[in-house]
């Protein structure tokens, strides 16, 4: 190595990774802001760690029978959030292995002290303009719908910083290929662990 080279952590192994995930005794919950990437960092991370993973907005739409978006058009936000409460609830008590949660749900008193007492709390962070280029991709979410989407995130953020700070660990996405997001989480566990 000459010595101008910049510096590369060393890349995490499977058998470093299993390790880890053999230590990890609690479901690993995954929060942020809508674009954040959660779902798809999950997934991939669930399959790095060999456990299972769960969309909870997919858990509500399959226990309510209904899109999100029929959701909230049918009965409000609030009935939602009853809905999504007692899903995560459902979930962390099952113990699934990677959660994904609505950008929303850790904002809730009842369900952010669940997770932070039974669960891991990572929250995937991410700069404004990236979110509003990942949720201009799909038209299905109902917060975003009635006005200009990078005002709402911008305004979102502001409300919610607060309470996305309190996760456990927190990692930056960004542009980075979500793998590599899936591993920075798993480098957070280890040392938090
Ligand atoms: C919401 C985020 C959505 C979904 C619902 C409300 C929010 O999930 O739960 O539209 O309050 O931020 P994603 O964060 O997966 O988009």
């Amino acid at each position: 190595m000459t010595a101008n080279a910049p510096f590369k952590p060393p890349v995490l192994k499977q058998n470093d990774i299993d390790r880890i995930a053999a230590r990890l005794d609690r479901p690993v919950v995954l929060v942020g802001l809508m674009g954040a990437g959660k779902s798809t960092v999950g997934r991939r991370l669930a399959s790095m760690l060999g456990r299972d993973f769960v969309d909870a907005d997919d858990a509500i739409e399959e226990a309510a029978q209904r899109s999100v978006a029929e959701i909230f058009d049918e009965f409000g936000e609030g009935y939602f959030r009853d809905g999504e409460r007692r899903v995560i609830a459902r979930l962390i008590e099952e113990e699934a292995g990677v959660i994904a949660t609505g950008g929303g749900a850790f904002v809730d008193d009842e369900t952010r002290s669940l997770i932070l007492t039974r669960a891991i709390a990572v929250w995937i962070d991410c700069d404004i303009d990236t979110l509003v280029e990942r949720t201009a991709r799909r038209n299905t979410r109902p917060l975003l719908r009635g006005g200009d989407p990078k005002q709402i995130l911008t305004v979102l953020f502001k409300q919610r910083e607060p309470f996305y700070s309190q996760a456990q660990l927190r990692v930056r996405s960004e542009d980075s290929p979500h793998a590599d997001t899936a591993r920075a989480i798993i480098e957070a566990i280890d040392q938090w662990l």
